[in-house]
């Protein structure tokens, strides 16, 4: 994808991941528009970004997603990137689960459902564009699942999954990314913003946008901190790095 002068939909623009790709593409001279549930996440975003603008939308609710693609093509005829980042996560264990799955399908429609629904509300409008670009942020553990988190990991093998039909079908109209990321700092869970073993944001945010301007014929974005997860399979030595990193993270 060229790194300017688009104008970019990220969705949980408003924390983590979300914010820091909307304001590197902003630096980067691109329009963003910010989507998320919570309007005082999208308003501190904005108050230091005046030039972006936000949008409210709840990804797991799919009327609201059918209004948000009239409103884009409404008030952004140019949109031409979709970033499909929001995302939850919750820890499961599953000997002692409780037969409300709430959380559980929560993450099913919002991290699988939602890009996939999102996606088909604005294909149409992407596609009038020149060129156009959808991003979907997976995660390292599509690839090594990590059993404390079965239905999160599950959510993102599927995303890997519709991403790369996706790009067949699309192949030569649309470009489709993907973003992979490793464990990060930020609010995803409880203790992710403040354990040292996760990546600092702004080094992932620095190295993603760096393998997008000098490889720009990747398709998958893998910083070297996620390259043992996202390669585990391929590594030759994937049950002990699945053992490895389940006992690491249990
Ligand atoms: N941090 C990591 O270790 C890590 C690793 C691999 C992949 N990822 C992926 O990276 C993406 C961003 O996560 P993060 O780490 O930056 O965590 P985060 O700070 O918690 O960001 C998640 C964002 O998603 C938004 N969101 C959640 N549910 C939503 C919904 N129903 N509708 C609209 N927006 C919704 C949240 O905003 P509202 O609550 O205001 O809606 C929030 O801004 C996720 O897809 C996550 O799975 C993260």
């Amino acid at each position: 994808m060229k790194l300017a002068g688009n104008t970019i939909l990220i969705t949980g623009g408003g924390s983590g991941i979300g914010r820091g790709l909307a304001e590197a593409f902003h630096q980067s001279g691109n329009q963003v528009i910010l989507a998320g549930r919570r309007q005082s996440m999208l308003d501190q975003v904005t108050a230091v970004n005046p030039v972006m603008q936000a949008v409210t939308l709840d990804a797991a609710n799919p009327v609201a997603i059918r209004e948000f693609g009239n409103i884009m093509s409404e008030q952004f005829p140019d949109l031409n990137v979709l970033i499909n980042n929001a995302g939850i996560q919750a820890v499961e264990s599953l000997q002692t689960q409780s037969e409300d799955l709430a959380e559980v399908e929560a993450m099913v429609t919002t991290n699988l459902l939602g890009p996939i629904r999102l996606t088909v509300a604005l294909l149409p409008l992407l596609q009038r564009q020149q060129d156009s670009t959808i991003i979907n942020v997976t995660s390292g553990l599509a690839f090594l699942p990590g059993a404390f988190v079965p239905t999160y990991s599950a959510t993102k093998a599927a995303m890997h999954s519709y991403t790369l039909s996706l790009r067949y079908q699309l192949r030569g109209k649309t470009d489709i990314l993907e973003v992979i990321p490793p464990y990060v700092q930020t609010d995803l869970g409880p203790n992710h913003g403040k354990d040292s073993r996760a990546m600092p944001l702004n080094e992932f945010i620095a190295e993603t946008m760096a393998i997008l301007r000098n490889e720009p014929a990747a398709t998958e974005i893998v910083v070297e901190r996620c390259k043992p997860l996202r390669f585990a399979a391929e590594s030759g030595n994937f049950h002990a790095a699945f053992e490895g990193l389940n006992r690491a993270m249990g």
